[in-house]
């Protein structure tokens, strides 16, 4: 150690000959050194990104529509005509596309006659998911009212700006059933008897309704089809529906995540009859859930889950590793579809996505397949949604499984208590990108490493999607890693950046949540920013989504 004049001396020697050294930046603080960086090619656009890919999901399952969506009219809960009407605010704010609904495996158990008509005659019926439902679950999850029914749906995506996106009953009922529904929703004013009933629930005007799924994932609940079986269901159903103007586009049901099997019979199968077949499909369907974290040891379908609030950062991590798995379904499934239909007419609809974890975490016990999302969902969505984004011209529609009071939920509602969650919060900040070109980015970071059972494990460092609505360029990033901030240089080509501002969200704290009693736990975070000269630098928190609105000059 050195005596304190000598180290004085030495230090005052060191400031004067810095002073005078041309390598003084050796002696001073060593400026941040930037270990990423983002290039966004503006000038390679890869498609226009459906604002679709934004939607959502609502089924007859626990409190999702009853309570979630719907209160009644003559609820204390503020309503329009029944319908909860903080949540239609909410899905205004977002700019929600398109909702879909009755299900999942509900709409393959349900007449949707029985949700039309005078309210007081509407029967009752047991609840696809009644034997699930819990002992504390209230009676009108388990036995349907069918208070709630189409009229009352697509009042509720009128109210929020949105689409409906109908998935109609394959496994139970007749393709006559599918097109007399198509006639109550679209037929003119004044036309069918149909039509007259839906005059007299309060809509003499047809609802237009566009989207149509022909069942709901088949291989499972909606009737255990083979693809083979199901193809030839699909082309009975998609034959000579009326549409009455309105363009339908029909959806047909796809493969459960990885079954590469399912995709290549369906299509196999549909196309026997000759390449027609295909003007009757607009998307295929796919479903992905990110459930096992298990880190290998089994593929129980109970066993593999986690839970939803309480992880280790090796399960924060195994999750983004199961949910970036959609990346290869995504290609996988288009490259197999591509065999069939080389112009590629049919899309994507990623019609159900999100985490899924064990019982336990319910806002509101009884509430069947109920989660509390946390940062880390929040992480998660907005890495699939760059996914989606990263892929335009494949995912033509995705839906986030489900809305409300559910799953991978935006919201969480009971009674006159509600509150938006970490995931709501990402659909607002990446509503920005609705519409805009998407442009090819490339993201350099060091790999995030963790230790995963005593081997060391890697996952990407830096991730997102860019896009651009005339002059405003939208960058959203995800940094995963969970105590690394990534000092990134931005790189535009020529183009410069005359103002712009960052939405960030992050926590300290990786299990971040918003609950009834503490709403705004988490939420993000927007300010202005400089970001100046050719590499303009920007850092990302640790465990973060950001977007960045860059106006160009
Ligand atoms: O989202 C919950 C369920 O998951 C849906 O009803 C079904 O389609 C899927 O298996």
């Amino acid at each position: 150690m050195f005596p304190r004049r000598e180290f004085l001396r030495r230090g005052l020697l060191t400031s004067a000959a810095a002073a005078c050294s041309p390598s003084s930046r050796l002696f001073a603080a060593p400026p941040p050194v930037a270990d990423s960086r983002i290039e966004i090619l503006l000038d390679e656009p890869l498609g226009t990104i459906s604002p679709d890919i934004y939607g959502h999901f609502t089924e007859h399952l626990g409190g999702l529509i009853y309570d979630g969506v719907w209160v009644g009219e003559n609820s204390p809960v503020p309503n329009v005509h029944g319908i909860r009407q903080r949540l239609v605010d909410e899905l205004r704010k977002i700019q929600a596309p398109v909702v879909r609904y009755p299900g999942g495996c509900f709409a393959d158990s349900y007449n949707w006659r029985d949700g039309v008509g005078p309210v007081d005659q509407r029967p009752r019926r047991t609840n696809f998911w009644a034997s699930a439902d819990s002992a504390n679950a209230p009676a009108n999850h388990k036995f349907e009212t069918n208070r709630f029914g189409t009229y009352e749906f697509v009042e509720f995506c009128r109210l929020a700006g949105a689409q409906p996106y109908l998935a109609a009953n394959l496994r139970s009922l007749t393709p006559e059933d599918f097109y007399r529904w198509v006639e109550y929703c679209n037929s003119p004013a004044g036309s069918t008897t149909l039509a007259g009933l839906r005059a007299a629930a309060g809509s003499p005007e047809p609802f237009a309704v566009r989207f149509w799924g022909i069942g709901n994932e088949s291989w499972g609940c909606g009737g255990n089809f083979t693809p083979q079986e199901y193809a030839v269901e699909f082309r009975r159903f998609a034959t000579w529906v009326p549409g009455y103007g309105q363009t339908l586009s029909l959806i047909a049901s796809g493969p459960d995540s990885f079954n590469w099997a399912w995709t290549r019979g369906f299509f196999e199968e549909l196309l026997r009859k000759g390449p027609g077949a295909l003007d009757s499909v607009y998307g295929l369907s796919a479903h992905y859930y990110a459930w096992n974290l298990s880190r290998g040891r089994t593929d129980d379908w109970d066993k593999g889950k986690g839970s939803a609030l309480e992880f280790a950062p090796v399960d924060w991590y195994e999750l983004l590793r199961e949910g970036q798995r959609i990346e290869e379904l995504i290609e996988g499934h288009w490259l197999i579809m591509g065999e069939f239909d080389a112009k590629h007419r049919v899309k994507l609809i990623v019609d159900e996505w999100g985490p899924w974890y064990r019982p336990g975490s319910e806002a509101t016990p009884g509430d069947l397949l109920e989660q509390i999302p946390t940062l880390r969902d929040a992480v998660f969505s907005a890495m699939t949604l760059d996914i989606f984004n990263r892929h335009p011209e494949k995912v033509a529609m995705a839906n986030c499984a489900q809305l409300i009071n559910c799953l991978n939920s935006l919201y969480l509602a009971n009674e006159d208590k509600f509150c938006v969650t970490p995931v709501g919060h990402v659909f607002a900040m990446y509503a920005a990108h609705q519409g805009g070109q998407s442009l090819r980015s490339v993201f350099s970071a060091p790999d995030v490493r963790y230790d995963r059972d005593g081997k060391s494990a890697a996952f990407w460092g830096l991730q997102g999607s860019a896009s651009l609505h005339d002059k405003q360029l939208v960058l959203t990033v995800v940094n995963p890693h969970v105590s690394e901030p990534r000092e990134t240089t931005l790189h535009l080509g020529a183009a410069r950046i005359a103002s712009a501002s960052a939405t960030t969200l992050t926590s300290s704290d990786i299990h971040a949540h918003n609950t009834f009693a503490q709403p705004a736990a988490l939420e993000p975070q927007t300010k202005s920013i400089t970001l100046d000269g050719a590499t303009p630098t920007f850092v990302f928190p640790p465990a973060s989504v950001t977007c960045l609105r860059l106006i160009l000059v």
